[in-house]
């Protein structure tokens, strides 16, 4: 039987293998994945053994998307761009990354959404790891601009320096959010799971949608002030369920139907 981990530090708590699980049991295939709890400062020990022991491929979570980049043996393109690997394979003797957290973002978005990103305006708060997942995906689908809005202005200018091929991408200060519509306000920030509050102005709410890149209580909060003013709102729940359909699919080659299962975890009648 194929044998699949999550990894990360906490890694408990993920809801990777239920996914998983699910998406093995929908296509009547049987699959091994289960969560591995790695210490930090051990990627690479505990990543070697794995593969080493005949382990077919894995998720990387939190800390360790940057680890399992530069310990890879070959890296996708967009794994590249994000400077990040959520996804290991063993393929033809070595390990290769890639990175499906922004392609889950974008599935969620347009897919179960229902949200077009073709021409819009689009503000995305943050810019760490998780902003430098979603952009490559983002600017692929020609918005009419994605502002980066950060606490640090240097690493919004940084981003913005780097995609600035890709499309039109300004940088903001956090406090100092241009006085414009956006159609789509994206959270990539850490805020909500530290649980601190963000500080943003109402304007940034004024006719969009809000979408928060974490979900449960880490999404409470931005999502509560985004309903609050007049917008739309998701979590990131149905982010987390494609970026996983979206590693089924590279590893096994079909790719697994998400709704029942997002319906699932939300407590939903499926
Ligand atoms: P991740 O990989 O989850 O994106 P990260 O690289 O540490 O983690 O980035 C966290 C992001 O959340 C950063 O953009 C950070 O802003 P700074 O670059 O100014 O540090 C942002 N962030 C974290 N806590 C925040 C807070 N309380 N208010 C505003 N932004 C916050």
């Amino acid at each position: 039987m194929d044998r699949y981990v999550v990894i990360g530090n906490p890694v408990a708590h993920s809801l990777s293998p239920r996914i998983h699980a699910h998406f093995a049991h929908a296509l009547g295939e049987s699959i091994e994945y289960a969560p591995l709890l790695v210490p930090e400062g051990a990627f690479a020990s505990y990543a070697r053994r794995f593969f080493e022991q005949g382990g077919a491929g894995a998720n990387v979570t939190l800390p360790f998307k940057v680890d399992a980049f530069d310990w890879a043996q070959a890296r996708s393109e967009r794994a590249v761009l994000a400077e990040a690997a959520n996804f290991l394979v063993a393929r033809g003797g070595r390990v290769e990354a890639d990175n499906t957290d922004g392609a889950g973002l974008v599935a969620d978005l347009t897919r179960n959404l229902g949200i077009t990103l073709e021409g819009q305006r689009v503000l995305i708060l943050g810019a760490g790891g998780a902003t430098r997942g979603a952009l490559g995906p983002l600017l692929a689908l020609a918005p009419r601009s994605v502002t980066i809005a950060n606490r640090t202005l240097s690493r919004a200018q940084e981003l913005c320096d780097r995609f600035a091929t890709h499309g039109r991408v300004h940088a903001a200060a956090l406090e100092r959010i241009p006085d414009e519509r956006f159609d789509l306000v994206i959270n990539a920030t850490s805020s909500g799971t530290k649980g601190e509050p963000l500080a943003l102005p109402a304007h940034v709410f004024a006719a969009g949608f809000a979408y928060d890149m974490a979900y449960g209580e880490g999404a409470r909060a931005f999502v509560a002030q985004a309903r609050a003013a007049g917008a739309r709102a998701s979590d990131g729940l149905g982010m987390l369920v494609e970026q996983a359909a979206e590693s089924y699919f590279l590893w096994r080659g079909r790719r697994p139907e998400t709704r029942a299962i997002l319906a699932q975890l939300r407590g939903e009648p499926t």
